[in-house]
């Protein structure tokens, strides 16, 4: 009997799975989802992954790896990938913040690795300072380097993005169901417009406002502003990209988004 509290308390003092190092997914300084490298390989396929790693002068290394993109999908949902501020930050231990372009990590050869496979458990350190790359660093294939304007932050702890809904609270249509035409507009529009565009100054500012102080809707007539959208270059010489893939009915369903938007002014221009 006296036994069974100097168990529990050993049990405890043992470091085992608690100790896992565990990479946490934050936006507006909350942490909105977290894991360990054994539980997020149970939602994400992981490569063995062969790189030349700049940081060892070069030098071809086998990492154990998430790909980046499928693991910033689980931890937030697609939503990252059109994060406003373009930009996902690696956070490392000591505070360190990498901020990585979006487009970047959605080419393909970026890599969060968790494992160093010629010397797991351990890791083979890493640049001038000899740093312990563990628990998660990142690492990018095809002469991805730092030279080439890729970063390769090291001890990370911790990724960051801003949501869109976050960042632009006020462009949903308030108020549209589930599969209205409305609400398929809006995701084009920020598929294909808010880089560039924004209502009520909410969004882009490459392009003009498209909702203060009028909406376009009210001062264009509807085909020729669906005209406009999907080949501007037919008016004018313009910075407006030409949106050749939209269709007629994307077309109409982003009208019927800004139209909707007109309705919903977030204060009197
Ligand atoms: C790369 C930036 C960019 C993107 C992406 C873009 N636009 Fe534009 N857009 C502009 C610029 C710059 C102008 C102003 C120049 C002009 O009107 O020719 C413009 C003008 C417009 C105008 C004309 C407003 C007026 O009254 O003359 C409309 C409407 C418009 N954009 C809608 C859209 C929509 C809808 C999308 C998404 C499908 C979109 N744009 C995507 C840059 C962009």
């Amino acid at each position: 009997m006296p036994l069974k509290p100097l168990l529990l308390s050993a049990l405890f003092a043992l470091p085992a799975s608690a100790a896992e190092p565990v990479l946490e997914a934050r936006a507006k300084g909350a942490v909105v989802a977290k894991g360990s490298a054994a539980e997020l390989s149970a939602r994400v396929a992981t490569s063995r992954v062969v790189v030349p790693n700049p940081f060892l002068g070069g030098r071809s290394k086998p990492y154990e790896a998430f790909p980046a993109a499928a693991l910033l999908d689980a931890l937030y949902g697609k939503d990252w990938r059109d994060a406003p501020s373009g930009e996902v930050a690696f956070l490392a231990a000591d505070g360190y913040a990498a901020r990585v372009a979006t487009a970047k990590l959605l080419e393909g050869g970026a890599w969060l690795a968790f494992r160093d496979l010629d010397k797991a458990p351990a890791w083979e350190p890493v640049g001038e300072k000899n740093a312990d790359p563990s628990p998660f660093f990142l690492i990018w294939e095809k002469a991805r380097t730092p030279e080439a304007g890729y970063a390769w932050p090291w001890q990370v702890v911790a990724v960051e993005t801003t949501r869109f809904e976050d960042a632009y609270p006020h462009l949903a249509p308030a108020g549209a169901k589930a599969g209205s035409p409305e609400l398929r507009g809006y995701s084009l529009f920020r598929a294909h417009c808010v880089k560039c565009h924004g209502l009520d100054q909410e969004g882009g500012k490459v392009g003009p406002d498209l909702n203060a102080p009028r909406n376009v809707t009210e001062y264009r007539p509807k085909d020729q502003l669906k005209a406009f959208i999907k080949r501007a270059s037919s008016f004018r010489y313009t910075q407006m990209p030409d949106h050749d893939s939209l269709s007629d009915k994307d077309l109409e369903d982003l009208w019927r988004y800004l139209k909707l938007k007109a309705a919903q002014r977030q204060k009197p221009w």
